[in-house]
């Protein structure tokens, strides 16, 4: 196989809680706790799991946004360093982030033109008419009109703001495009278009997307292959095909039978209870399984050693001492 685009390997962020006067640091928070995962060039890797499970953070991670404390992750072959700021400057060049709420990532006060230009303009990639026929050429390519480039980010509705936004992490021709719940702000009838623009821009450049999301049914709509997450962890990586048609970690059969899919009523209600039971805190893990405190399956061997991701047989890689093969 070709060099992946990105490649996380036991990749580990963990928070120190400040202490205070008189008070020590607390433990840490473990918030992304050895993480190995790839994403191969055109392909989309889709990662969920539940709200505060460190999928941010691991997106913030491979950006250099947040300090590793373990493992590495490499873009386009070259390691992403957060304390050298060319290191950084490369990876920019290489991967780019689209946020969930683009009304916080578009400056007020810089027009749509500026803020699309920007990346070109600051490496001195172009200026003068050549930037403006880039800048429109991104603007199109996201479905704007050209002219939309003298206007301020106010005159847009939220689906165009991540238009906008999109069409800036474009500027650069990224190898790999991190997408952290970039639907999830918007207006329910605006996501699907959205979604179809970023399959139609893979089509069209190639490029890779680790599309992060807390919503099982977005992914489907989006990933060739996914990871979910659970505490720090990842628990299963399958290709679309199999996670969905044979999902084996108790946890992925419970966050499939809680999404809003035409499954019997009983089965989403047992799933609900699952998740419902406490998330512990990844200040505070359970020792063994993570999941073992809201485990149906869950046995003595769950409470004491924590599962490795294995692969099985059709190629997924599941976390679970019971799952099945
Ligand atoms: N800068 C930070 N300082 C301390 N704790 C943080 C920080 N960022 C995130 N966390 C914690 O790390 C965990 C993972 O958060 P996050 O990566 O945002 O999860 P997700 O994106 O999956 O919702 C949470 O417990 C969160 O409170
Ligand atoms: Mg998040």
């Amino acid at each position: 196989m070709s060099q992946p685009v990105l490649s996380v390997e036991n990749a580990a962020v963990h928070f120190r809680s400040r202490g205070g006067f008189l008070r020590k640091a607390g433990p840490a928070l473990k918030a992304v706790d050895g993480v190995t995962l790839s994403v191969q060039a055109g392909e989309t890797l889709g990662l969920v799991g539940e709200s505060g499970c460190g999928k941010s953070t691991l997106a913030n991670a491979i950006l250099g946004l947040v300090p590793l404390v373990g493992g590495t992750i490499t873009v386009a072959g070259r390691e992403v360093r957060s304390d050298d700021a060319e290191s950084l400057r490369a990876i920019r060049g290489d991967a780019q982030m689209v946020f969930q709420d683009p009304a916080l990532s578009l400056n007020p006060r810089l027009s749509v033109g500026a803020a699309i230009g920007e990346p070109l303009q600051v490496r001195g990639l172009a200026k003068g008419a050549a930037l403006r026929d880039r800048v429109a050429a991104l603007l199109t390519a996201v479905g704007l009109e050209a002219d939309h480039a003298s206007r301020f980010p106010h005159a847009f509705s939220g689906g165009q703001r991540q238009r906008i936004v999109i069409a800036r992490a474009l500027a650069l021709q990224p190898r790999l495009v991190i997408c952290d719940e970039p639907v999830s702000a918007l207006d329910v009838s605006v996501r699907a278009q959205i979604l179809n623009l970023l399959v139609d821009l893979q089509r069209d450049t190639g490029m890779s997307y680790l599309f992060v999301s807390h919503d099982l049914s977005v992914v489907r709509h989006i990933a060739d292959r996914v990871a979910v997450m659970y505490l720090g962890r990842i628990v299963e990586i399958a290709t679309m095909a199999v996670l969905f048609g044979k999902p084996r970690h108790p946890y992925t059969q419970a966050l499939l039978l809680a999404a809003p899919e035409p499954d019997p009523v009983r089965q989403r209600a047992k799933a609900r209870r699952i998740l419902e039971g406490e998330l512990p805190s990844a200040a505070n893990l359970p020792p063994g399984c993570a999941f073992n405190t809201r485990c149906p399956i869950a046995t003595d061997i769950c409470r004491k050693d924590a599962p490795l991701l294995v692969a099985r047989k059709d190629g997924a890689m599941v976390a679970c001492h019971h799952a099945e093969d």
